[in-house]
């Protein structure tokens, strides 16, 4: 995986152990995401008409995980779109730096886990789309 590649985004395996007890799903930093985790945050609650996101990141990394229900997340890297419905816990999606995503159509109870390579910075945000196809160009 290419550590903090602009418009890079995939869906990511993470190694799941089934036994009669239930499913036990693990993510180590070194060994299956491209960078270390600054940062955990999770989205619940989230009423099913209610749309987030809506910005980029310039620098930030992020893997997004459907922990429970389900969840589509729309992305578009400034030439590309591509649309993922999240909804297997063992199935991450990766966000390298500089991709626009939407996410929507939250199913009741879902929880949407995100691990961040960076601390919360505001200043990292790009939150106007024109603007986020100004800088998407520039880097291309
Ligand atoms: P935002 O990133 O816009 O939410 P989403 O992309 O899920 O729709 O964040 C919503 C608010 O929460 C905003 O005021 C910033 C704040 N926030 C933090 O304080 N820390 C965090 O780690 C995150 C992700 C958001």
């Amino acid at each position: 995986l290419a550590t903090g590649n602009s418009g890079v985004f995939e869906i990511l395996d993470f190694p799941t152990i089934e036994d009669s007890r239930g499913d036990l799903t693990f993510i180590e930093a070194s060994t299956h995401l491209p960078f270390r985790i600054a940062r955990v945050y999770f989205l619940h609650n989230v009423p099913s008409a209610s749309d987030r996101g809506g910005h980029a990141h310039r620098a930030l990394q992020q893997v997004i995980l459907p922990l429970a229900g389900s969840f589509t997340v729309d992305l578009d890297d400034g030439s590309q779109r591509a649309s993922f419905s999240m909804n297997n816990p063992r199935q991450g999606l990766l966000l390298g730096s500089m991709v626009w995503r939407e996410l929507r159509g939250f199913t009741k109870n879902s929880i949407c886990l995100v691990l961040a390579s960076q601390p919360y910075d505001e200043e990292d945000y790009i939150r106007d789309y024109q603007q986020f196809s100004l800088e998407a160009r520039r880097l291309r």
